[in-house]
């Protein structure tokens, strides 16, 4: 399994800024600690990445967002906090047992109401949104497997509107971008998708370096023209 290093450093001023700025609740602390406890692998993003995709939801304006990857419900409660009343979130993941923890997590936050989570691979659940005739997503957070991360991207185009926000995550992956055989899992998927990105005629696109917790990688963040 591909593994993520942290240095001591990024990681001591991350939890410096975590509780200084961000201060996740006791909800979401639980999203984390239940997937621990449940052997779930601990993937979710940040609470500083978290705080930022919920003030990402709030700063659109967005009333209805996708996710693609839902783990324990961490990034969701994030996001869903972010949506005014009447606003909702589509969480997408392919296993049940993670589908069930996140379940609990976003009815103890308060927003089971919010929130549908659609269980089975994402290809199949994003082409069944549309043939539901869903409105327009306005926001799309993509956290799921790699390999597919360029089809999500062009899900979101068809899923979206002009002006929807498209954030990919791990667009870094500790520098596999550059040397795939670091993962040969993961990162020619991941390089797939910058170089649509890069070359999408209905996306604007930059990607973002990050360090900390979750060691060295970055998030795109994308806007449909
Ligand atoms: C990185 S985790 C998501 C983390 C979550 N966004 C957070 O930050 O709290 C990726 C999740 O995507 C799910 N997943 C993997 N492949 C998938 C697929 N093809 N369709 C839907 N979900 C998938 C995994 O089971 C896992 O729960």
């Amino acid at each position: 399994m591909f593994e993520h290093k942290t240095q001591p450093g990024w990681v001591a001023v991350e939890e410096f800024l975590t509780a200084t700025v961000v201060h996740p609740d006791d909800a979401l602390q639980r999203a984390v600690s239940s997937a621990v406890e449940a052997g779930m692998p601990p993937i979710e993003v940040s609470p500083n990445a978290g705080k930022f995709l919920q003030l990402l939801v709030q700063i659109s304006g967005a009333r209805r967002v996708l996710e693609i990857g839902t783990l324990a419900g961490f990034s969701s409660i994030w996001m869903a906090r972010g949506l005014p009343d009447g606003g909702h979130l589509v969480t997408c993941e392919y296993l049940a047992k993670h589908a069930g923890i996140a379940r609990a997590n976003i009815e103890a936050a308060g927003l089971g109401h919010k929130v549908d989570i659609r269980v089975g691979a994402a290809l199949d659940t994003l082409a069944a949104l549309q043939s539901e005739g869903q409105e327009p997503f306005d926001l799309v957070f993509i956290d799921a497997d790699k390999e597919h991360d360029a089809d999500y991207l062009d899900w979101a185009v068809r899923l979206g509107r002009p002006g929807t926000v498209v954030v990919l995550d791990n667009a870094v992956w500790e520098g596999a971008v550059l040397e795939p055989s670091m993962d040969e899992v993961n990162a020619p998927g991941i390089i797939s998708a910058l170089e649509l990105l890069g070359q999408h005629p209905e996306l604007d696109a930059t990607v973002i370096q990050t360090v900390g917790s979750k060691g060295w990688d970055g998030f795109a963040l994308a806007r449909v023209r």
